[in-house]
């Protein structure tokens, strides 16, 4: 069965869904996205990724196409075509399709809209939870607006890369004061020895992920103290544990930094137990 995906107002079989070749997304990354969890056929969150989505979009001053209704309506259409039960939804809104010019297209063209939805192995990401995964360390090398969810991810694949090449699942970016910023598409935190969560503050440098402020809520409920600010590789591997969030892996254990073990090389108590209490503190529509 194909999958479905919808594209500028139709929904079509994923083979048939085509933008045109001057799309601004295509030629200049002059867009941006959101991935939303979807959990038991439902997506988790949608309020929060809408008004980070709103947040992007008005940063780089593209029109909202539609209301935010109108895109939650889509969105949940193609969880049920796709009949997708753990997976995610994938949002991007472009500056629409224009003659290639690097000024902003004039007024009147429309920014394009696509969407799909896809299924993904709980089980595999399970697996993955109960191992932990390895992060390799590269330099910070994105420009200063990673704040705003754009589509520009060159760095970041190329930081996935070459963390896969040595053998890691993960990147984390360290800047040139030696404090980790974040993961190549996550969010990087550790636990202290007095257990006490540390993830750096999200004014500058990083994105605000939404698997971050929820689990923020988590912490304040379990009664776990939270410490906003930076740290560096080194406290990384002296730490008792670690982890990275996302959308896409919630809360997932980090076993080894460049090869060094974290705390005592498997998942940690403190990771564990707040992936496990995760979605009960999520939004589900
Ligand atoms: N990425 N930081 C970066 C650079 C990211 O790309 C992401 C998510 C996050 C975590 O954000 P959230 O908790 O809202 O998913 C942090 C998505 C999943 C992606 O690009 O696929």
């Amino acid at each position: 069965m194909s999958r479905i995906a919808y594209v500028n107002g139709r929904y079509l079989p994923l083979r048939d869904a085509r933008v045109s070749i001057e799309d601004r997304g295509y030629q200049f990354a002059d867009g941006v996205y959101e991935v939303c969890e979807v959990w038991g056929g439902r997506i988790v969150d949608m309020p929060r990724h809408t008004a980070r989505l709103e947040r992007s979009l008005r940063e780089l001053r593209i029109a909202l196409p539609m209301p935010l209704a109108a895109l939650s309506v889509i969105l949940h259409e193609l969880v049920a075509r796709n009949h997708v039960h753990y997976g995610l939804v994938y949002l991007q809104i472009t500056r629409g399709v224009a003659r290639r010019d690097h000024v902003f297209p004039p007024a009147g063209v429309r920014p394009s809209v696509v969407a799909t939805a896809r299924s993904l192995s709980l089980q595999k990401n399970q697996a993955s939870a109960e191992r932990g995964i390895a992060v390799a360390t590269v330099p910070e090398n994105r420009w200063p607006r990673v704040d705003i969810k754009t589509v520009a991810l060159l760095p970041n694949v190329l930081a996935r890369q070459a963390a896969r090449e040595q053998g890691a699942y993960e990147a984390w970016y360290v800047g040139a004061d030696g404090f980790v910023t974040e993961g190549s598409a996550s969010n990087a935190w550790i636990v202290t020895h007095s257990g006490s969560v540390v993830t750096r503050s999200a004014e500058r440098g990083i994105l605000a992920g939404i698997t971050r402020a929820v689990l923020m809520d988590v912490l304040a409920a379990l009664q776990i103290t939270l410490e906003e600010r930076p740290f560096t590789v080194a406290e990384a591997c002296g730490a008792a544990e670690a982890f990275v969030t996302a959308a896409t892996q919630l809360v997932m254990p980090v076993v080894t930094v460049d090869g060094k073990s974290i705390g005592s090389g498997a998942p940690g108590p403190v990771t564990r137990r707040l992936r496990e209490e995760f979605h009960r503190f999520c939004q589900f529509s």
